[in-house]
């Protein structure tokens, strides 16, 4: 029987967003409470309700795209991340930092004989209501429950052996290890869990030309970095702490060894 339920892929950043809706909230306070003539230019108080005011409305636009994306955007764009590999439908997919299955799901759907498998260490933190039922929830609401499979792992110490899945996806999971040695860690770790003809794909929203540079070292070819115009402008804004983007990558065959065997 189909399930009616809407699946909920939860909110991106959740305490970041109820941070930066607080100081919106704070500015429009300043602005009604100017406009009303509680206090004036003059005021000791404009020291701090004047810039509060600006930050507010940066905050609060930044704060309601993040809301949009989560609950729109992402979900719209995933189809469009999808079509980038070329899709048999027998794959073993992984994808990393899975939370509550946004691209797992995505990717079963693609599926017929294939499986897709998440991992994830379910930190409430990077996504609101993050933890395995909620995945395997979404699953069944989307009808693939059976071509999914759900872990809980570390990026950095991929628990499958090497060259076990022809597609390895991870989307806004990495820049959540803050450490860059470890993501670059977790990045191999991605390339070597990839098998030989295998693609692999990570969305992120920041370091995307650091991870292409660790798959070329780790032997991927094909290795393309894009960010398309809108990013650019999210950069920009964000004074250069954000830079949407995705990487691109394909795990040659070795023909020589597999001529040998
Ligand atoms: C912003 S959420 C994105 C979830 C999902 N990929 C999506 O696009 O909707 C980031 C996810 O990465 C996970 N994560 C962060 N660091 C991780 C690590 N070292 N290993 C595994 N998962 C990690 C978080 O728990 C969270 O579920």
């Amino acid at each position: 029987m189909k399930d009616n339920r809407t699946p909920n892929y939860g909110l991106d950043a959740p305490v970041a967003v109820r941070n930066m809706l607080v100081v919106a909230a704070f500015g429009i306070i300043s602005l009604i409470t100017r406009l009303l003539g509680v206090w004036s230019r003059q005021d000791a108080i404009a020291v701090i309700a004047r810039p509060l005011m600006l930050a507010g409305l940066g905050f609060g636009a930044m704060a309601l795209w993040m809301i949009y994306d989560s609950k729109i955007g992402k979900i719209r764009e995933r189809e469009r991340y999808l079509d980038k590999i070329n899709w048999k439908g027998h794959e073993r997919v992984l994808d990393v930092g899975c939370g509550l299955g946004l691209f797992l799901i995505g990717a079963a759907k693609r599926l017929s004989t294939g499986r897709a498998v998440g991992i994830d260490k379910w930190q409430q933190e990077d996504l609101s209501g993050n933890n395995a039922e909620g995945t395997i929830r979404n699953a069944l609401i989307e009808d693939v429950a059976d071509k999914v499979e759900v872990n809980t792992g570390d990026a950095r110490h991929l628990p499958f052996a090497d060259a076990s899945f022809d597609v390895v996806l991870s989307s806004m999971a990495l820049h959540n290890i803050y450490n860059a040695d470890e993501r670059q860690t977790a990045v191999r770790e991605i390339a070597r869990v990839l098998a030989p003809g295998g693609r692999v794909l990570i969305i992120d929203v920041r370091y995307t030309s650091t991870y292409a540079a660790t798959l070329r070292d780790a032997g991927l070819t094909d290795v393309r970095c894009v960010q398309g115009v809108f990013p650019y402008l999210l950069t920009l804004i964000t004074f250069g702490s954000l830079g949407w983007g995705y990487v691109i990558g394909t795990r040659v065959i070795d023909k020589t060894s597999s001529s040998a065997a």
